[in-house]
């Protein structure tokens, strides 16, 4: 009798449930929300999603609760609110498209906490390509209260594949690793997976301001639900949020306002792994821009001093290798208007770099004494050229925010319009990069940056989560493994770039600084007082690439501020140059057409009436055929010249990486392209538009 209770009580429980379904507009995904008092595992929480998708069980979100004050106590339904459909159309200054169409349906549960008198809304949005919820707490009085944590699981229905890097609140410059969802500990989002029936997921965060950023941690008790799908359930994942210093509950941060609104969680999905890219639900889940004039901030194509000091062949400060002196400025900006490019970026023009790593006293309105600030800005001015101006705070926040208002400004003053931040160190008083204190830093810099007309490329930042969109000036930023690991580590796989795509470049754009010609770095024989700077001499280290896949990135890895990272000695005179003098960023239109995370991918963009593709694979060689189809799909114009940036039959970025060829080729919409892709290749082709034959 004593074990028949529960199960009779369960069963009780269970009957009572409360089932609301909403749908995608298509009908195609399908929500059930509902009621599950009964919860032997988490047993203080009671509702959950389920997600079905073209009828095949896809996620279960449990436990949709934050943890809140010192009780677990529960939220009881009040009333469920049905929002008419949505669907509009708005438009981005830039972006990967210009044109967004926002399609969903909402169901908002509105709850109160049975002891504390608290609100618990918690609003559901279903798109035909994701959905995504979040919460709302209203605190019942003026105490505030201690967020101790974020209740919400993620129930997988089988096993499946997954990339991911691990969950880690300093950084997220880590390798990738594709494996079982069933054998993964922790992970960072956007952690994307595909199901055992094949469908594919993302789950992430968008508009994320105000509070600490979410990873997911392997459930390690188990799942031990009483349905059917939580016993062939193969993983759970908890919420874990980054840490305050301020607190001495650790998970926690106070409430001190009388609401809080969380960032929504996004569970992308797509039939094939390319519809996660071409997806934007999270700029969706974003407020409109509340800039007055997004106009200003502009696609730009960039070189800088920068790739020398991580070769070891300069240095940040001002001695015998220091790059940052005015010849040398002179040098970037000439070459800058010689060949079509934007922009000019300078690392180690300012004073504080002998601290770096130590007090990290950065000064962000003083320059070295060998860089003539006032004649390199005048010189770029008259040149036409942008200069970007580079921030790095060595995660000194507090000095950094100290002088941000003034710097800003004196960029401002001296016709400066974009800034490259850094903050690559530890934040002192005990915080870390990731949590509230962090976020709502990145968030200050962001908006501050915007009262002075600056863009903004962030390193080392937190996660992009759609900020763009209200606040375009935010333009671009690092927050994974870029081309600097492969000047002083092991470097990056060709798998790592083809990987990105699918994962971190779901969350926003990414400044991975590609387009290294000198894949072995040949020129360090002409440097011999270079000096190894961080893990490894760059003289043992090389790019996993080969050349035309270097061509590739730039159009596949999208940033709106696109640098080519090399020397420019190395482009001088280089015919695989003439991609990066001619190709415009400033994309209309953008579709990913072929691809699978680490394997390959193949992206199409459209810049006014002059189309891009690029593919890339990982070390092994592939040969593809890409139907042109969307060559047709504005305009009239129907006949193109193909120029092609490939990799040669014999190319092999172990043996033989530099080896590549320039070809041309009329082609239509009807023709399909077939590319050869070396190991560790890729392609870049353009396409111009010919009169209509
Ligand atoms: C790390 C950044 O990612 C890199 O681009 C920069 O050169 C260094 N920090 C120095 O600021
Ligand atoms: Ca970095």
């Amino acid at each position: 009798m004593k074990r028949l209770i529960p199960f009779l009580a369960a069963i009780l429980l269970l009957s009572a449930c409360n089932h609301h379904i909403v749908t995608s507009p298509d009908g195609d995904i399908r929500v059930n929300v509902f009621d599950y008092h009964y919860d032997d595992y988490s047993q203080f929480c009671g509702w959950a999603l389920n997600i079905k998708v073209d009828n095949h069980q896809f996620l279960q979100v449990r436990n949709l609760c934050l943890d809140v004050a010192e009780s677990r106590e529960a939220y009881h339904l009040d009333t469920i609110l049905r929002s008419p459909e949505v669907d509009t159309t708005w438009h981005l200054p830039w972006g990967e498209r210009k044109e967004v169409r926002e399609h969903y349906k909402e169901m908002l549960l509105r709850t109160h906490g049975v002891t504390s008198g608290d609100s618990l809304d918690i609003r559901i949005r279903v798109f035909d390509n994701g959905v995504a919820f979040r919460y709302e707490y209203r605190l019942s009085d003026t105490t505030g209260r201690l967020l101790r944590g974020d209740n919400t699981r993620y129930l997988f229905p089988s096993d499946g594949t997954c990339w991911s890097i691990p969950a880690n609140f300093e950084s997220y410059e880590f390798a990738y690793r594709e494996q079982p969802i069933s054998q993964t500990a922790d992970a960072n989002t956007p952690f994307t997976f595909r199901l055992k029936n094949g469908i594919y997921g993302a789950i992430h965060e968008a508009n994320l301001r105000d509070m600490p950023e979410m990873t997911l941690v392997r459930d390690t008790a188990g799942y031990h639900g009483n349905t059917d799908s939580d016993k062939q359930a193969k993983t759970c994942f908890k919420t874990w949020l980054a840490p305050s210093a301020d607190s001495a509950i650790q998970y926690a941060y106070h409430i001190e306002s009388r609401q809080l609104v969380t960032s929504w969680r996004t569970i992308s999905i797509g039939r094939k792994a390319v519809d996660l890219i071409n997806n934007d639900m999270i700029l969706c889940l974003n407020e409109p821009c509340a800039l007055p004039h997004p106009e200003q901030y502009r696609p730009m194509k960039y070189v800088g001093v920068w790739w020398g000091m991580h070769l070891g062949i300069n240095s940040w400060v001002p001695d015998s290798r220091h790059g940052a002196t005015t010849a040398n400025a002179i040098r970037y900006i000439d070459f800058a208007t010689a060949n079509n490019i934007d922009a000019v970026l300078f690392e180690g023009w300012n004073q504080g770099w002998e601290q770096w790593g130590g007090t990290q006293v950065f000064d962000f309105t003083h320059a070295a004494p060998d860089f003539d600030i006032d004649s390199v800005l005048a010189y770029a001015k008259s040149k036409g050229v942008e200069v970007i101006i580079h921030h790095e705070t060595g995660g000194n926040i507090p000095n950094y925010e100290t002088q941000m208002e003034e710097a800003y400004a004196w960029c401002s003053d001296h016709g400066v319009h974009a800034v490259k931040t850094g903050y690559a160190g530890g934040f002192p008083n005990r915080e870390i990069h990731h949590s509230r204190y962090g976020v709502q830093h990145y968030a200050r810099a962001m908006q501050t940056a915007a009262q002075y007309g600056l863009a903004l490329d962030v390193h080392e930042p937190i996660k992009p989560t759609g900020l763009r969109r209200t606040y375009p000036n935010l333009m671009s930023g690092e927050g994974a493994r870029g081309m600097e690991w492969n000047a002083w580590s092991d470097g990056n796989a060709p798998s790592h770039q083809v990987t990105l795509p699918f994962t971190r470049l779901l969350a926003g754009p990414m400044d991975y600084t590609p387009g290294i010609f000198d894949i072995t770095y040949k020129c360090l024989g002409k440097y011999p007082d270079s000096k190894q700077w961080n893990q490894k001499d760059a003289r043992e280290c090389r790019v996993h690439t080969t050349l035309a896949k270097q061509v590739s990135l730039w159009v596949l890895l999208y940033s709106p501020l696109v640098m080519a990272a090399d020397l420019i000695e190395n482009y001088e005179g280089h015919p695989m140059f003439q991609f990066f003098r001619d190709f415009n960023p400033d994309y209309d239109w953008s579709e990913a057409l072929q691809g699978e995370p680490g394997q390959f991918v193949v992206i199409a963009r459209r810049t006014n009436s002059t189309y891009y593709l690029a593919a890339a694979t990982n070390e092994e060689a592939r040969d593809i055929t890409v139907p042109l189809t969307f060559l047709s799909r504005e305009g009239r114009r129907k006949h193109f010249t193909a120029t092609l940036y490939a990799d040669s039959p014999d190319a092999d970025y172990r043996s033989n990486p530099t080896s590549y060829s320039i070809t041309q080729q009329e082609v239509t919409s009807r023709t399909n392209l077939k590319l050869h892709l070396a190991p560790g290749g890729g392609c870049a082709v353009i396409f111009r538009p010919v009169e209509d034959k």
